[in-house]
Order: structure tokens, then sequence, then C-alpha cells
């Protein structure tokens, strides 16, 4: 039997990895290492995932930490040489944009061993952003490359990558229709005091808002803005760096009219998701799964991979600051026909592992 390692390390891949790796247990595809490099480790971003997705504990931890950009890359990089070297997998498994990806996908490059990546070929600017280096860089040595859209697939061939591209759906929506029945709007709204449809859900935590001063002041007073003008209520749940930048800078005392909350696990961001009347955010996965519960978003981001959305006028893109937030936020909140489907049918990952299983023979 094949081996494969499956790497992962923050919020987003975990999730993502629970609906793979189920499949690739389902299907008896190959032995399965999930190693998790310790990205993220507190538990709310990161163990409250492997109890409620039923996920079994990585065979490897690796407990890289915070850091900087370059030190993250390097110690994840360093242990997962380590741990390819002594596993010899047939080929690891790289989800997304993430430091811990690049580093997966660096260190495997180098042993020869095949990269597969699943949601590749997305593309955005500014072109400097470390996810969009990452995910630039690991497309490029990849040996099998899975796409959420025909756009991703698009990109890809844009840079001369022409083999072993796939249009396979993304493993988010997956997830989404696994879990659905599991959402409890009506429990979520009623343990934070917020009335269906009269609230807007958000988070924000992209080192492009969160680490100016001007760019996190500007997107805390467009928040204060919008819960005036529109009369809705504002739940946060803070990512632990938008909560430290928010000290740090002072804006603190500003936020006092809106809910900040801990971060929450799948099921109850979710289910909020569910209920809310639209969502702010810079998030890639949010921003899709609010599409999955039928609701808009406005993307405080200059670009987003997920143009689709964008261009069918369901999410709108918005810059850091009130004056374009709060009418961009006023025609969200206006309704608009549903197009489902845009990634997929709910099978990208048995799509994937099939896909996967054809490469290694
Ligand atoms: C990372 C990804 C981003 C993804 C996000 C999901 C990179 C470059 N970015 O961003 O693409 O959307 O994860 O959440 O990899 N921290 C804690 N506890 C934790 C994790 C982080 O306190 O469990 C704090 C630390 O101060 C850390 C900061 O958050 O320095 C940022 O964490 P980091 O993993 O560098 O990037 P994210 O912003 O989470």
């Amino acid at each position: 039997m094949k081996k494969i390692i499956s790497l992962i390390g923050a919020r987003p891949q975990f999730i993502k990895e629970a609906i793979v790796g189920n499949v690739v247990r389902q299907m008896n595809a190959w032995q399965h290492v999930v190693v998790n490099s310790g990205q993220h480790y507190d538990t709310n971003m990161a163990g409250i995932f492997f109890e409620e997705l039923n996920m079994p504990e990585p065979e490897y931890t690796l407990g890289i930490g915070s850091g900087s950009h370059g030190a993250m890359t390097a110690k994840a990089l360093e242990a997962m040489e380590k741990v390819l070297l002594k596993e010899k997998p047939h080929a690891l498994l790289v989800y997304g944009d993430t430091n811990t990806t690049l580093a997966g996908a660096l260190a495997a490059a180098k042993l020869h061993i095949p990269i597969v990546h699943v949601e590749a070929g997305i593309r955005m600017e500014p072109r400097t952003m470390p996810e969009e280096i990452n995910r630039v860089l690991t497309d490029r040595i990849a040996s099998v490359m899975c796409c959420c859209s025909a756009l991703g697939q698009k990109n890809l061939i844009n840079e001369g990558l022409t083999k072993n591209t796939h249009i396979t759906g993304d493993v988010m929506y997956d997830l989404y229709c696994h879990i659905e029945k599991r959402f409890a709007p009506e429990k979520l709204c009623q343990q934070y005091g917020l009335k269906p449809e009269n609230f807007v859900l958000t988070t924000i935590h992209r080192d492009y808002n969160v680490d100016t001063e001007e760019n996190l002041h500007g997107v805390v007073e467009g928040l204060v803005a919008i819960q005036k003008e529109l009369h809705l209520d504002i739940v946060w749940p803070i990512h632990p760096r938008a909560r430290k930048m928010l000290h740090q800078y002072n804006l603190h005392s500003l936020t006092k009219s809106l809910q900040l909350v801990d971060p929450m696990g799948y099921v109850d961001l979710l289910s909020l998701a569910k209920a809310c009347s639209f969502v702010i955010t810079d998030s890639g996965g949010l921003q899709k799964e609010a599409y999955y519960a039928q609701k808009r978003s406005l993307v405080i981001m200059p670009d987003t991979g997920w143009r689709e959305l964008t261009d069918m006028g369901w999410n709108i893109l918005s810059a850091p600051h009130k004056q374009d937030m709060v009418p961009k936020a006023q025609t969200l909140q206006q309704d608009m026909p549903y197009i489902k489907h845009v990634y997929g049918d709910g099978q990208a990952a048995p799509y994937i592992v099939k896909t996967v299983l054809n490469f290694l023979t």
C-alpha cells in the first residue's frame, strides 16, 4: 500500500484535512500519515477542530509555534525534512497557502517527493502578500494541482503549469454539506444575545489589515459606522493576532460597542454564518463558507482569490475605511438570486483521492 503524508498546521487546514482524511480512510486509498506543524496551537485555533470534526490525533506534531515568517518557515522546513526522511512517503499532500504549506512543499521537493497541492491556482494581488508567495511557489514545485474551479486551472496554465492540473471543486463545500445538519443558528444567537438576520458576523486577521495602524483603525471605524447606520449588531470572533494589534495600537476602546468574542470552532462559526444578515471578513475561507450558507460578504481586501463570487456581485471588495465600507454594506443587505455549485458539487474530496491514486499508479 502507498503512503502519503498530509501536512496541516493552521486553522483552515484542519478543516480541509477533516474531510479529505475521512474519505481516504473510507476508501482505504493509502496509508495516511498526518503531520501537524503546530503553526496554530491555542485550543480554539487548533484543538477544537480535532474534537468537533472527529479527527484522529496526528501521527506527528512539530510544535513550530509562532514567529517571523522566515523563522516559522525555516523551523517547519527543518522538522518536515526529518519526518520525510524517516517516513519515505510516496507523496506529500499540502493545503492552501500558509507558511506550513510552503515549508512542507520545499522539504519534499528537495527530497524528490511528489507534492499534491489542494486549493492550487488561487492568485491575488498584492503579489507581496505572504500567502500569495506561499501559493505561487508551492504550485511551481507541485506534481499534482487540485483546483477549486476553472479559474484556478486557468491561472496555472497562464504560468505554464499545464501538466496534472485538475478541477476538483472545493473540499470546504464537501465539509459544509457533511456538517450542515449539526449547525444550530438559533442556539448560537441565543448564546450571544443576537437576533437572527439582524447582525453582522465579522472576522479580520490578515496582516494587511491588522499590522498597520491606519488600516486597523479604518476597519474598526467602518464596523462601528455600519453598526450605527444600518442598526445591526456586530459579533467579531477575534483572532489572537488581531486582538494583540488592537491593544498595541490602543484601538481597543473604539471597539466597545462591538461584540468581541474568542475564536470559535467550525460548527459555531458556521451556525452564526447561517443566522447573520451578512459577513464582513478578510478570510479566504469564510468568504466562501458564507456563500455556502447563502450569505453575502464584504471582503476587506484589495483583491480576492475567489473572484467568481465578486464577479457575480455576490461578494464585494472594500477598502479598510468607513467611506467605502458603509455604502457597500448597504448594498449587501439587498437580496440577490443565489447561484449554486460555483465550487463543485460537494464531492471534491473523493475526486482528489481518485486523482492522487491515478497519479501514484
Ligand atoms: C495564517 C495563514 C493565513 C490563514 C490563517 C488562518 C500564513 C502566512 N498565514 O495566518 O493564510 O488565513 O493562518 O487563521 O501562514 N497566534 C496565537 N495563537 C495561535 C496562532 C496564532 O496567539 O494559535 C498569534 C501569534 O501572535 C502569531 C499570530 O497570531 O504570531 C499570527 O499567526 P500566524 O500563524 O503567523 O498567521 P495567521 O495570521 O494565523
